[in-house]
């Protein structure tokens, strides 16, 4: 808003609730990420677009859009995307083998995590990067990457955070799943100041691991997981398997013991948590 008072001119006394480049670069503290961004008012996806930028641009580099049409989820679903929410996707070009590539999911879950706790809210990840709080979910992640056969081109981190949505919207079968910041603080959050939080605390903890390796990044996700010690459900491609949370390994893929001490590896999959014992 542009406010006018008699001889002294105009005054910007508050913007508009937009996420504009210029506003989150004149706060940002960041070295690497957020410095080159790419901003939409509306697109299809910010994952689409920052795939087919990733080979030409520098790493650190920021797709963000105040909304998107074809918005994708994990497991081939579809993200609502309205106004209000963040969804953004940054490009990161790590020296690392495919393999570890998911220790960069896990590693923006908990950035994430660590911000929306700023606000003080509690909240939790469920593995492998949902961003619950109060049980409800008000964040995915979906990692792309692009890469050899032993070493990675690029990830495309697409973040999704339901900042200043009205989850009351959404279709029947997500409204009761979901949360906004909104809803669980009673009040919008300056969602430019949130996305600054974030770019700083992603990029904070990508240095961590990139200096010290997975583990620290790990003990915080072990801090804030919402899955370990509950009884889970677990959709693959191929089985679904009923078990008991009981960890995560270097590599960010989840254990679960399934009944007379068997233990499975979870690389990839759907996790819904159970009621003890159900399944079982
Ligand atoms: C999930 O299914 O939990 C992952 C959702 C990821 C949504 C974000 S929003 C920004 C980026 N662009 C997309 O199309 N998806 C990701």
């Amino acid at each position: 808003m542009i406010k006018s008072s008699t001889n002294l001119g105009y005054s910007l006394v508050s913007s508009p609730d937009t996420l504009s480049p210029a506003e989150i670069k004149a706060g940002l503290k960041t070295k690497v990420i957020g410095k080159n961004i790419q901003y939409f008012k509306e697109t299809e996806s910010t994952n689409i677009i920052a795939r087919e930028m990733a080979g030409s641009v520098q790493e650190g580099t920021v797709v963000i859009a105040e909304s998107q049409t074809g918005g994708r989820g994990r497991l081939g679903r579809k993200w609502i995307s309205p106004q209000g929410g963040v969804w953004f996707s940054v490009i990161l070009k790590p020296k690392l083998q495919p393999l570890h590539a998911p220790t960069i999911t896990l590693l923006a879950g908990v950035a994430v995590a660590k911000v929306i706790r700023s606000y003080g809210l509690a909240a939790k990840i469920k593995w492998p990067n949902d961003v619950l709080i109060n049980g409800k979910k008000t964040c995915g992640i979906l990692t792309e990457i692009g890469a050899e056969m032993d070493s990675i081109n690029y990830i495309i981190l697409g973040i999704g955070i339901d900042a200043n949505v009205d989850t009351e919207t959404f279709p029947y079968d997500v409204r009761d799943l979901s949360t906004s910041l909104k809803k669980e603080l009673g009040h919008g959050i300056n969602r430019v100041e949130f996305v600054q939080k974030l770019f700083s605390e992603l990029e904070d903890l990508y240095l961590k691991f990139q200096k010290e390796g997975f583990s620290p990044i790990l003990d915080e996700w072990r801090n804030m997981s919402a899955t370990i010690g509950e009884w889970v459900k677990i959709t693959t491609q191929t089985k679904t398997i009923y078990g008991e949370a009981i960890g995560v390994d270097s590599e960010g893929a989840l254990i679960l013991e399934t009944g007379e001490g068997k233990l499975e590896k979870i690389v990839a999959g759907n996790c819904e948590h159970l009621r003890r014992g159900y399944g079982t």
